[in-house]
Protein backbone atom coordinates (compact mmCIF):
# COMPACT_ATOMS: atom_id res chain seq x y z
CA UNK A 1 0.00 0.00 0.00
CA UNK A 2 1.07 3.50 -1.28
CA UNK A 3 -0.10 6.93 0.16
CA UNK A 4 -0.68 8.38 -3.14
CA UNK A 5 -3.35 11.06 -4.34
CA UNK A 6 -3.99 13.50 -6.93
CA UNK A 7 -2.60 16.37 -4.43
CA UNK A 8 1.04 14.72 -5.45
CA UNK A 9 0.76 15.28 -8.75
CA UNK A 10 -0.39 19.15 -8.43
CA UNK A 11 2.22 19.77 -6.00
CA UNK A 12 4.96 17.44 -7.36
CA UNK A 13 4.86 15.95 -4.19
CA UNK A 14 5.52 12.11 -3.30
CA UNK A 15 3.43 11.94 -0.48
CA UNK A 16 0.13 14.00 0.43
CA UNK A 17 1.14 15.44 3.50
CA UNK A 18 1.68 19.13 3.97
CA UNK A 19 3.14 21.16 6.97
CA UNK A 20 1.05 23.74 7.93
CA UNK A 21 1.57 27.45 7.94
CA UNK A 22 1.96 27.66 11.60
CA UNK A 23 3.12 31.57 12.02
CA UNK A 24 6.96 32.10 13.16
CA UNK A 25 7.07 27.95 13.60
CA UNK A 26 6.75 26.26 10.38
CA UNK A 27 10.74 28.09 9.65
CA UNK A 28 13.06 27.72 6.47
CA UNK A 29 14.62 24.52 8.31
CA UNK A 30 11.17 22.83 8.81
CA UNK A 31 9.73 23.72 5.91
CA UNK A 32 12.59 22.17 3.91
CA UNK A 33 12.82 18.73 6.44
CA UNK A 34 8.83 18.19 5.48
CA UNK A 35 9.90 18.72 1.82
CA UNK A 36 12.59 16.83 1.60
CA UNK A 37 10.90 13.95 3.64
CA UNK A 38 9.20 13.88 0.32
CA UNK A 39 6.35 16.23 1.55
CA UNK A 40 5.48 19.99 1.18
CA UNK A 41 6.80 22.14 3.44
CA UNK A 42 4.94 25.61 4.29
CA UNK A 43 6.43 28.56 5.68
CA UNK A 44 4.40 30.14 8.41
CA UNK A 45 5.03 33.80 7.09
CA UNK A 46 1.82 35.50 7.56
CA UNK A 47 3.76 38.09 10.40
CA UNK A 48 7.25 38.22 8.34
CA UNK A 49 7.69 41.84 6.49
CA UNK A 50 8.95 41.77 3.29
CA UNK A 51 12.02 41.64 3.83
CA UNK A 52 12.22 39.12 6.36
CA UNK A 53 9.96 36.97 4.00
CA UNK A 54 12.18 37.44 0.79
CA UNK A 55 15.47 35.89 3.08
CA UNK A 56 12.99 32.90 4.06
CA UNK A 57 12.19 31.85 0.86
CA UNK A 58 15.56 32.61 -0.15
CA UNK A 59 16.82 30.04 2.58
CA UNK A 60 14.17 27.45 2.16
CA UNK A 61 15.75 27.28 -1.27
CA UNK A 62 19.39 26.90 -0.15
CA UNK A 63 17.87 24.02 2.18
CA UNK A 64 15.61 22.37 -0.52
CA UNK A 65 15.58 21.42 -4.22
CA UNK A 66 11.79 20.30 -4.03
CA UNK A 67 8.69 22.48 -4.22
CA UNK A 68 7.72 24.76 -0.83
CA UNK A 69 5.14 26.75 -0.01
CA UNK A 70 4.51 30.45 1.32
CA UNK A 71 1.60 30.86 3.93
CA UNK A 72 0.33 34.37 4.58
CA UNK A 73 -3.07 36.25 5.35
CA UNK A 74 -5.45 37.89 3.42
CA UNK A 75 -8.00 39.18 5.86
CA UNK A 76 -11.10 40.75 4.05
CA UNK A 77 -11.14 43.69 6.57
CA UNK A 78 -8.10 45.06 7.77
CA UNK A 79 -6.94 48.68 9.21
CA UNK A 80 -5.26 50.88 6.88
CA UNK A 81 -1.82 51.86 7.74
CA UNK A 82 -2.84 55.48 9.01
CA UNK A 83 -5.04 55.14 12.57
CA UNK A 84 -6.75 58.54 12.01
CA UNK A 85 -8.84 57.58 9.11
CA UNK A 86 -10.45 55.28 11.26
CA UNK A 87 -13.99 57.42 12.79
CA UNK A 88 -16.11 57.15 15.86
CA UNK A 89 -14.88 55.28 18.91
CA UNK A 90 -12.64 52.37 18.36
CA UNK A 91 -11.29 49.21 20.48
CA UNK A 92 -8.06 51.31 20.89
CA UNK A 93 -9.47 53.90 23.54
CA UNK A 94 -9.91 50.72 25.68
CA UNK A 95 -5.91 49.18 25.31
CA UNK A 96 -4.90 51.32 27.94
CA UNK A 97 -7.63 50.09 30.31
CA UNK A 98 -6.47 46.30 29.33
CA UNK A 99 -2.82 47.37 29.50
CA UNK A 100 -3.53 48.07 33.43
CA UNK A 101 -5.05 44.95 33.89
CA UNK A 102 -2.27 42.36 32.21
CA UNK A 103 0.24 44.48 33.85
CA UNK A 104 -1.48 43.86 37.78
CA UNK A 105 -1.51 40.18 36.10
CA UNK A 106 2.63 40.42 35.26
CA UNK A 107 2.93 41.72 38.47
CA UNK A 108 1.25 38.76 40.40
CA UNK A 109 3.10 36.64 38.12
CA UNK A 110 5.96 37.96 39.08
CA UNK A 111 6.67 38.79 35.59
CA UNK A 112 9.93 41.67 34.65
CA UNK A 113 7.90 44.06 32.27
CA UNK A 114 10.83 44.66 29.12
CA UNK A 115 11.20 48.20 27.68
CA UNK A 116 9.28 48.21 24.50
CA UNK A 117 12.00 47.66 22.02
CA UNK A 118 12.52 44.26 23.62
CA UNK A 119 9.64 43.03 22.10
CA UNK A 120 7.41 45.52 19.46
CA UNK A 121 9.17 44.56 15.99
CA UNK A 122 11.56 47.13 14.59
CA UNK A 123 9.89 49.02 11.56
CA UNK A 124 11.94 49.97 9.00
CA UNK A 125 11.23 52.87 7.39
CA UNK A 126 10.62 51.52 4.25
CA UNK A 127 8.24 48.17 5.22
CA UNK A 128 4.55 49.23 6.18
CA UNK A 129 3.07 48.35 9.83
CA UNK A 130 2.15 45.19 10.52
CA UNK A 131 -1.07 43.63 9.53
CA UNK A 132 -2.00 46.46 7.67
CA UNK A 133 -3.36 46.03 4.37
CA UNK A 134 0.35 47.77 2.58
CA UNK A 135 1.99 45.10 4.64
CA UNK A 136 -0.30 42.33 2.94
CA UNK A 137 0.45 44.01 -0.36
CA UNK A 138 4.13 43.76 0.04
CA UNK A 139 3.74 40.24 1.06
CA UNK A 140 2.42 39.12 -2.02
CA UNK A 141 4.79 41.32 -4.07
CA UNK A 142 7.36 39.20 -2.88
CA UNK A 143 5.67 35.97 -3.44
CA UNK A 144 5.07 36.97 -6.72
CA UNK A 145 8.67 38.32 -7.38
CA UNK A 146 10.20 35.10 -5.20
CA UNK A 147 7.68 33.02 -8.20
CA UNK A 148 7.65 30.46 -5.24
CA UNK A 149 5.90 26.45 -5.54
CA UNK A 150 3.01 27.21 -3.70
CA UNK A 151 1.05 29.76 -2.20
CA UNK A 152 -1.39 29.13 1.03
CA UNK A 153 -3.68 32.39 2.15
CA UNK A 154 -4.16 31.16 5.79
CA UNK A 155 -7.44 33.86 6.16
CA UNK A 156 -9.14 35.35 3.49
CA UNK A 157 -9.51 34.59 -0.51
CA UNK A 158 -6.26 34.70 -2.90
CA UNK A 159 -8.72 35.91 -5.78
CA UNK A 160 -7.13 39.42 -6.86
CA UNK A 161 -3.60 37.81 -6.88
CA UNK A 162 -4.70 34.49 -8.77
CA UNK A 163 -3.94 36.12 -12.14
CA UNK A 164 -0.07 36.81 -11.36
CA UNK A 165 0.22 33.53 -9.01
CA UNK A 166 -0.80 31.46 -12.03
CA UNK A 167 1.36 33.20 -14.70
CA UNK A 168 4.50 32.08 -12.23
CA UNK A 169 2.85 28.61 -12.34
CA UNK A 170 2.93 29.24 -8.05
CA UNK A 171 -0.17 26.57 -7.11
CA UNK A 172 -2.16 28.01 -5.50
CA UNK A 173 -4.57 26.75 -1.85
CA UNK A 174 -6.48 28.33 0.87
CA UNK A 175 -7.59 27.70 4.35
CA UNK A 176 -11.05 27.55 5.02
CA UNK A 177 -13.43 26.92 8.14
CA UNK A 178 -16.70 26.62 6.72
CA UNK A 179 -18.58 25.53 3.59
CA UNK A 180 -19.49 28.73 2.02
CA UNK A 181 -16.39 30.05 2.71
CA UNK A 182 -14.65 27.06 0.58
CA UNK A 183 -17.47 28.04 -2.42
CA UNK A 184 -15.96 31.47 -2.31
CA UNK A 185 -12.24 30.88 -2.32
CA UNK A 186 -12.78 27.93 -5.35
CA UNK A 187 -14.39 30.20 -7.65
CA UNK A 188 -11.32 32.21 -7.56
CA UNK A 189 -10.02 29.23 -9.49
CA UNK A 190 -7.50 27.81 -7.02
CA UNK A 191 -5.59 24.69 -7.45
CA UNK A 192 -6.62 22.85 -3.31
CA UNK A 193 -8.72 24.08 -0.55
CA UNK A 194 -7.44 23.25 3.25
CA UNK A 195 -10.56 22.45 5.40
CA UNK A 196 -10.00 23.26 8.61
CA UNK A 197 -11.41 22.45 11.70
CA UNK A 198 -12.05 23.46 15.14
CA UNK A 199 -9.71 20.79 16.25
CA UNK A 200 -6.71 22.70 15.33
CA UNK A 201 -4.21 24.73 16.50
CA UNK A 202 -4.44 27.98 16.00
CA UNK A 203 -6.89 30.37 14.40
CA UNK A 204 -9.88 27.82 13.05
CA UNK A 205 -13.06 27.54 12.88
CA UNK A 206 -16.42 26.39 15.29
CA UNK A 207 -16.64 23.41 13.30
CA UNK A 208 -15.51 20.00 14.31
CA UNK A 209 -13.29 18.56 11.48
CA UNK A 210 -14.66 15.27 11.74
CA UNK A 211 -18.25 17.39 10.22
CA UNK A 212 -16.48 19.63 8.20
CA UNK A 213 -14.23 17.87 5.58
CA UNK A 214 -16.91 15.57 3.93
CA UNK A 215 -19.27 18.88 4.11
CA UNK A 216 -16.51 20.97 1.93
CA UNK A 217 -14.95 17.83 -0.16
CA UNK A 218 -19.18 17.87 -1.22
CA UNK A 219 -19.18 21.17 -1.74
CA UNK A 220 -16.37 21.69 -3.60
CA UNK A 221 -16.44 19.38 -6.49
CA UNK A 222 -13.60 17.97 -8.51
CA UNK A 223 -11.43 20.73 -6.68
CA UNK A 224 -9.00 18.41 -4.31
CA UNK A 225 -9.44 19.02 -0.52
CA UNK A 226 -6.74 18.93 2.03
CA UNK A 227 -8.21 18.06 6.20
CA UNK A 228 -6.71 19.72 8.99
CA UNK A 229 -7.16 20.03 12.57
CA UNK A 230 -6.19 17.82 15.32
CA UNK A 231 -4.50 15.55 12.53
CA UNK A 232 -1.62 14.29 14.52
CA UNK A 233 -0.75 10.59 13.99
CA UNK A 234 -1.12 8.22 10.60
CA UNK A 235 -4.37 7.25 11.87
CA UNK A 236 -6.03 10.94 11.85
CA UNK A 237 -4.63 10.99 7.95
CA UNK A 238 -6.05 8.05 7.02
CA UNK A 239 -9.55 9.14 8.73
CA UNK A 240 -9.30 12.32 6.82
CA UNK A 241 -8.59 10.13 3.61
CA UNK A 242 -11.57 8.21 4.83
CA UNK A 243 -13.75 11.60 4.73
CA UNK A 244 -12.90 12.34 1.05
CA UNK A 245 -9.82 14.87 1.46
CA UNK A 246 -6.81 13.83 -0.68
CA UNK A 247 -4.40 14.72 2.06
CA UNK A 248 -3.64 16.59 5.18
CA UNK A 249 -2.35 19.62 6.57
CA UNK A 250 -0.59 19.06 9.63
CA UNK A 251 0.74 21.32 12.25
CA UNK A 252 1.02 20.50 15.94
CA UNK A 253 2.76 17.37 15.24
CA UNK A 254 5.40 19.13 13.52
CA UNK A 255 5.70 22.06 16.48
CA UNK A 256 7.12 19.17 18.29
CA UNK A 257 9.77 18.57 16.38
CA UNK A 258 13.93 19.52 16.50
CA UNK A 259 13.67 22.08 13.74
CA UNK A 260 10.53 24.28 14.90
CA UNK A 261 11.10 27.72 15.67
CA UNK A 262 9.04 27.92 18.83
CA UNK A 263 11.07 28.07 22.21
CA UNK A 264 12.53 24.56 24.23
CA UNK A 265 9.85 25.40 26.41
CA UNK A 266 7.00 25.24 24.47
CA UNK A 267 7.83 21.89 22.94
CA UNK A 268 7.98 20.57 26.60
CA UNK A 269 4.88 22.00 27.25
CA UNK A 270 3.34 20.09 23.99
CA UNK A 271 5.18 17.22 25.34
CA UNK A 272 3.35 17.78 28.84
CA UNK A 273 -0.41 18.62 27.71
CA UNK A 274 -3.12 16.07 27.58
CA UNK A 275 -6.02 16.27 24.91
CA UNK A 276 -7.76 18.82 27.48
CA UNK A 277 -4.94 20.77 27.38
CA UNK A 278 -6.12 23.56 24.79
CA UNK A 279 -8.99 26.30 24.57
CA UNK A 280 -10.45 28.48 21.99
CA UNK A 281 -9.33 31.56 23.30
CA UNK A 282 -8.85 35.71 22.01
CA UNK A 283 -6.62 36.83 24.55
CA UNK A 284 -3.26 36.37 22.37
CA UNK A 285 -4.37 37.92 19.04
CA UNK A 286 -7.69 38.75 19.65
CA UNK A 287 -9.53 36.45 17.46
CA UNK A 288 -10.62 32.67 18.32
CA UNK A 289 -7.49 30.93 18.21
CA UNK A 290 -6.58 27.10 19.85
CA UNK A 291 -3.78 28.02 22.55
CA UNK A 292 -2.58 25.94 25.56
CA UNK A 293 -4.41 26.84 28.15
CA UNK A 294 -2.69 28.86 30.29
CA UNK A 295 -2.25 30.86 33.62
CA UNK A 296 -2.94 34.22 31.18
CA UNK A 297 -6.00 32.41 29.41
CA UNK A 298 -7.39 31.60 32.80
CA UNK A 299 -6.76 34.93 34.16
CA UNK A 300 -9.18 36.82 31.54
CA UNK A 301 -11.99 33.84 32.04
CA UNK A 302 -11.52 33.95 35.83
CA UNK A 303 -11.84 37.54 36.01
CA UNK A 304 -14.02 38.01 33.24
CA UNK A 305 -12.85 40.40 31.24
CA UNK A 306 -13.62 40.47 27.76
CA UNK A 307 -10.20 40.50 25.69
CA UNK A 308 -10.28 43.53 22.54
CA UNK A 309 -10.47 42.50 18.96
CA UNK A 310 -7.54 42.23 16.39
CA UNK A 311 -5.03 43.88 16.54
CA UNK A 312 -5.67 45.80 19.67
CA UNK A 313 -5.48 42.68 22.11
CA UNK A 314 -1.73 42.33 20.59
CA UNK A 315 -1.09 45.18 21.84
CA UNK A 316 -2.23 44.12 25.72
CA UNK A 317 -0.52 40.58 25.17
CA UNK A 318 2.71 41.08 23.31
CA UNK A 319 5.12 42.48 26.40
CA UNK A 320 3.09 40.04 28.42
CA UNK A 321 4.06 37.10 26.01
CA UNK A 322 7.57 38.66 25.55
CA UNK A 323 8.25 38.75 29.45
CA UNK A 324 6.96 35.44 29.52
CA UNK A 325 9.60 34.34 27.32
CA UNK A 326 12.36 36.03 28.56
CA UNK A 327 11.53 33.84 31.59
CA UNK A 328 11.18 30.53 30.12
CA UNK A 329 7.53 30.54 31.15
CA UNK A 330 5.51 28.08 29.70
CA UNK A 331 2.55 28.18 32.19
CA UNK A 332 2.42 31.69 30.40
CA UNK A 333 2.81 31.64 27.08
CA UNK A 334 3.18 27.87 25.94
CA UNK A 335 1.65 29.14 22.68
CA UNK A 336 -1.10 27.87 20.15
CA UNK A 337 -1.76 23.90 19.68
CA UNK A 338 -4.31 21.38 18.43
CA UNK A 339 -6.38 18.94 20.24
CA UNK A 340 -4.17 15.82 18.87
CA UNK A 341 -1.13 17.24 21.29
CA UNK A 342 -2.15 14.31 23.88
CA UNK A 343 -0.50 12.56 21.66
CA UNK A 344 2.44 13.51 21.09
CA UNK A 345 5.25 12.38 23.93
CA UNK A 346 8.51 13.99 22.26
CA UNK A 347 10.65 16.16 20.09
CA UNK A 348 11.94 14.34 17.11
CA UNK A 349 13.24 14.95 14.15
CA UNK A 350 10.56 16.51 11.60
CA UNK A 351 11.78 13.43 8.81
CA UNK A 352 10.95 10.92 11.97
CA UNK A 353 7.30 13.03 12.18
CA UNK A 354 6.82 12.40 8.95
CA UNK A 355 7.56 8.98 8.30
CA UNK A 356 5.67 7.73 11.10
CA UNK A 357 2.32 9.83 9.73
CA UNK A 358 2.76 8.27 6.30
CA UNK A 359 3.26 4.93 7.47
CA UNK A 360 0.80 4.71 10.13
CA UNK A 361 -1.63 5.76 7.39
CA UNK A 362 -0.61 2.85 5.24
CA UNK A 363 -1.30 0.41 8.39
CA UNK A 364 -4.57 2.43 9.09
CA UNK A 365 -5.59 2.14 5.74
CA UNK A 366 -4.46 -1.60 5.21
CA UNK A 367 -6.26 -2.32 8.66
CA UNK A 368 -9.55 -0.38 7.40
CA UNK A 369 -10.02 -3.11 4.42
CA UNK A 370 -10.68 -5.92 7.14
CA UNK A 371 -13.32 -4.03 8.67
CA UNK A 372 -15.22 -5.48 6.13
CA UNK A 373 -15.49 -8.73 7.52
CA UNK A 374 -15.40 -10.41 3.94
CA UNK A 375 -12.38 -12.60 4.44
CA UNK A 376 -14.25 -14.27 7.33
C1 LIG B 1 1.60 27.57 16.48
C2 LIG B 1 0.59 27.70 15.38
C3 LIG B 1 0.64 28.82 14.56
C4 LIG B 1 -0.25 28.96 13.50
N1 LIG B 1 -0.15 30.04 12.69
C5 LIG B 1 -0.87 30.08 11.53
C6 LIG B 1 -0.65 31.08 10.56
O1 LIG B 1 0.18 31.97 10.75
N2 LIG B 1 -1.37 31.04 9.41
C7 LIG B 1 -2.29 30.06 9.17
O2 LIG B 1 -2.86 30.01 8.10
N3 LIG B 1 -2.57 29.11 10.11
C8 LIG B 1 -1.86 29.09 11.26
N4 LIG B 1 -2.07 28.07 12.15
C9 LIG B 1 -3.03 27.02 11.81
C10 LIG B 1 -2.33 25.93 10.99
O3 LIG B 1 -2.04 26.39 9.70
C11 LIG B 1 -3.16 24.64 10.87
O4 LIG B 1 -4.39 24.93 10.25
C12 LIG B 1 -3.39 23.93 12.18
O5 LIG B 1 -2.17 23.84 12.89
C13 LIG B 1 -3.94 22.54 11.95
O6 LIG B 1 -4.31 21.91 13.14
P1 LIG B 1 -3.29 21.01 14.00
O7 LIG B 1 -2.38 21.96 14.69
O8 LIG B 1 -4.17 20.29 14.94
O9 LIG B 1 -2.54 20.11 13.05
C14 LIG B 1 -1.22 27.95 13.26
C15 LIG B 1 -1.27 26.84 14.09
C16 LIG B 1 -0.38 26.70 15.15
C17 LIG B 1 -0.45 25.46 16.00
Amino acid sequence: MNLDSRVCEILEIEKPIVLAGMGGASCPALAAAVSNAGGLGVLGAAACGPRQLREWIRETRELTERPFGVDTLLPASVRRANYDELEGPTPADLVPDRQDFAAEFMRKEGLEPLPPEAFERPQADDEPPLFTKEFFEAQMAVIIQERVPVYASGLGNPGPWMSELRANGTKVMAVVGAVRHAIQVKSSGLDIIVAQGHDGGGHNSPVGTMALIPQVVDAVGDTPVLGAGGITDGRGVAAALMLGAEGVWVGSAFLASEEANIFDFQKQAIVEATEEGTSVSRTVTGKPARIIRSKWTEHWVREDVEPLPMPYQGMVSGPVMAAANKAGRGDVNPGFAGQGIGMIKAVRPAKEIFDELVYGAEQALSRSTNLLGGAR
